[in-house]
């Protein structure tokens, strides 16, 4: 099933679209609210140098230069700008355009070989209206219980297409509306959902630690954040291994091995209730946060240029 989702205080039907058009306009939505100062500015992109910038293969800077002209007017994504997280973010969209067609089959493989089995325990932490974060080609949708209310938004158009087509095939119970926009800046008004969920796309978000504060910013006080990330290794072996493959996994797949999940969501104001290890030499973090309304960290000041 398919359709508008409601925010989730309110029972009235009112489309995602007519809610991000006010929410984008953040001056409107948080002044006076908390994590104000989480805030992009108001006049746009708020530009802070990328985790990863810098490294990205020539043919998908050209990509990601298509992709900047072709999302230039679409307010919900960071594309603006020629450095700092836009440009990391239209790269990681670039990747992911291109490798939509091949996603599935890859995941199925790396799934049954690395990192296990545990979408359906994610999506049965959840209940009510959900916002998933980097919702991809949609393989979590069909899982989510009957009377969930699931937001989906992902930054590849072509990605967001083969969940379209997922959702529309008739097999999931949940009610889906789906959106191409960032997780970095989200277009939804402050407490607007029960819960977040998210399964392997933080490792390539630029800037993880933003969108697990916008995250916390859309999700109701009291309401969860279901995680599920891969990370550093348990065993030295994996570990070095990891150490060597991810400069070229970031550049060739904007993807990070190496980042372990429970910094940045502790930074952004999450309180941590449950961490499991699994998968592969322990790379697969499951974990589930609350949201227990206090303030994150401010952000560290952007370095002098
Ligand atoms: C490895 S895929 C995971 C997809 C899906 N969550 C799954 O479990 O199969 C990562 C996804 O994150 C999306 N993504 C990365 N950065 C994003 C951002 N800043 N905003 C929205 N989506 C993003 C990519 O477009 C891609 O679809």
């Amino acid at each position: 099933m398919t359709g508008p989702i409601v925010p989730a205080q309110s029972g009235r039907r009112r489309g995602l679209l007519a809610r991000a058009q006010r929410a984008v306009d953040h001056s409107r939505v948080l002044p006076g609210r908390r994590h104000r100062r989480c805030a992009p500015e108001p006049s746009g992109v708020q530009e802070r140098p990328s985790p990863d910038g810098g490294v990205v293969a020539d043919d998908v800077d050209r990509d990601a230069r298509a992709l900047a002209r072709r999302l230039g007017d679409q307010p919900t994504a960071v594309t603006s700008g020629t450095g700092g997280i836009g440009a990391a973010t239209r790269r990681v969209a670039a990747y992911f355009d291109r490798h939509a067609p091949r996603y599935d089959r890859q995941m199925q493989t790396a799934e049954r070989l690395l990192l296990g089995a545990h979408r359906d325990w994610a999506v049965r932490q959840v209940e009510g209206q959900v916002l998933e974060l980097g919702v991809g080609t949609g393989l979590n949708l069909p899982r989510y219980a009957p009377g969930v209310q699931v937001i989906g938004v992902d930054l590849s158009e072509p990605m967001v297409e083969r969940a379209r087509s997922r959702a529309a095939d008739g097999a999931i119970a949940a009610q889906v509306d789906l959106r191409v926009g960032d997780v970095q800046r989200l277009p939804l008004a402050d407490d607007f959902v029960d819960a977040a969920v998210s399964t392997y796309t933080f490792c390539s978000i630029p800037d993880p630690e933003l969108a697990a504060r916008e995250a916390l910013r859309v999700v109701r006080p009291g309401g969860r954040f279901v995680l599920v990330e891969h990370g550093t290794a348990r065993g030295r072996l994996v570990r070095t291994a990891q150490r060597l493959l991810d400069p070229l996994l970031v550049r060739l797949q904007a993807e990070h091995l190496r980042r372990d999940p429970l910094p940045y969501l502790q930074r952004a104001g999450w309180q941590i209730e449950s961490v499991e290890r699994t998968g592969f030499a322990g790379i697969v973090y499951k974990i589930v946060a609350r949201q227990g309304q206090q303030d994150a960290q401010p952000l560290a000041p952007p370095p002098s240029a």
